[in-house]
């Protein structure tokens, strides 16, 4: 590994966290720095598997600069984010706007003053509801499948490519890492800055700290596990909607390759996420889940959509499975066996949180 000086923001949240635990694990003589405000409940989590793994953690809010001052920074992962697509909706967006939008760019400028590397995680999100939830598609006995043969650039039954359009409205949340994603791409051709942005799917895996509006595949096994109720919701509350998901530890094999290969990746925006092999309906989730956790818990059925929901999404990663050559390890049944397990190993910590 190049970099030596790794500074990983929203370092004790899912993703970030467990970068910094793998990283640190693949490459020990390299130095990994945290920054985390702890907004999210259950990051605190982390702070003890950091500690011993030898991490530096240090409190601190990437909307103040005077926060962001360090000696030595030759990579900077951004993970910190307020990364709920319902933030904003009936109250303030400030901690919104404030976070992914002025928080990223006191970062770029981290990253600018450095002369860092830097890896921008965005979001699916990007993508305009409106042209998602218009896509043509069939409603099958489990599952609503987006067909072939679409007008929309960009869609097809693969899932969204990075050629999907984005000029209409996708949620405050996606909204703030669109202009992100803008802000670094003005850095790279201006400054020269190093820089990747990936565009995740649903990302999931142990130590998620899921809940209602974000982290819904942890939500739905932890709910299983702890034999509480769950809701399908929207689109006639049959539990169809879809979504493609990946296991963070194939997020970090992505991740990895494309910081030992950066020249490679470099100024360039991908598409990653577990695509349609790797996709589930909450109707097939509530099934592997049950078939995990070996508990039926009861779902409550509402027609009415919820602002911001999609139909379905599905990840069309082909521009980086092509110039990786990687492929995914973990499939949903897999997937939802090592939440279950990590949640079991982990119940007195995590009730408090996920129940
Ligand atoms: N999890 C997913 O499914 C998913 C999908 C696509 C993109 N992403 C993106 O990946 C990144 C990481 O998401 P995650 O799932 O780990 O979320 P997370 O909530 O688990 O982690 C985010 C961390 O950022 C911290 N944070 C929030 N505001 C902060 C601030 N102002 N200053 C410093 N720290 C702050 C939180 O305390 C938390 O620990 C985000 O940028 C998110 O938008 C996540």
């Amino acid at each position: 590994m190049q970099y030596k000086d790794i500074l990983i923001t929203g370092g004790a949240g899912f993703v970030g966290s467990n970068l910094a635990l793998k990283l640190k694990q693949d490459f020990p003589g390299s130095k990994i720095t945290v920054l985390d405000n702890l907004k999210r409940r259950g990051s605190e989590l982390s702070l003890k598997r950091l500690k011993a793994a030898g991490i530096e953690f240090v409190h601190g809010d990437i909307r103040n600069r005077e926060d962001l001052a360090f000696e030595k920074v030759d990579l900077l992962l951004e993970c910190s984010a307020e990364p709920s697509v319902l933030a904003g909706i009936g109250s303030s967006p400030d901690y919104l706007m404030n976070t992914n939008l002025v928080g990223t760019l006191n970062c770029l400028e981290v990253a600018r003053q450095h002369g860092a590397a830097s890896l921008f995680l965005s979001t699916s999100r990007v993508y305009p509801i409106s042209y998602i939830n218009g896509l043509k598609f069939e409603e099958a006995e489990t599952r609503f499948n987006i067909l072939d043969g679409q007008e929309t650039p960009g869609a097809s039954s693969k899932g969204i490519a990075e050629n999907f359009p984005l000029d209409r409205a996708r949620s405050l949340y996606g909204t703030t890492k669109l202009a992100s994603e803008m802000v670094v791409a003005e850095y790279v051709d201006t400054y020269g800055l190093k820089a990747i942005v990936d565009r995740c799917g649903v990302i999931t895996g142990p130590w998620q700290m899921g809940k209602i509006d974000q982290g819904v595949f942890v939500l739905w096994v932890a709910k299983h596990y702890f034999k509480q109720s769950l809701s399908y919701i929207g689109y006639g509350g049959e539990g169809k909607q879809v979504r493609d998901f990946i296991h963070i530890d194939d997020l970090y094999r992505a991740i990895k390759l494309q910081l030992e290969n950066f020249d490679e990746y470099n100024g360039q925006t991908y598409n990653i996420g577990g695509g349609l092999e790797n996709s589930v309906s909450l109707q097939e989730l509530t099934a592997l889940c049950e078939k995990a956790t070996g508990n039926k818990v009861d779902i409550a059925s509402v027609k009415e959509d919820r602002p911001a929901d999609l139909r379905f999404f599905i990840t069309d990663s082909t521009k980086f499975l092509e110039q990786s050559g990687l492929s995914w390890n973990k499939n949903a049944e897999q997937t939802v066996q090592d939440i279950y397990e990590w949640i079991r190993d982990n119940e007195a910590d995590l009730k408090p949180i996920l129940a």
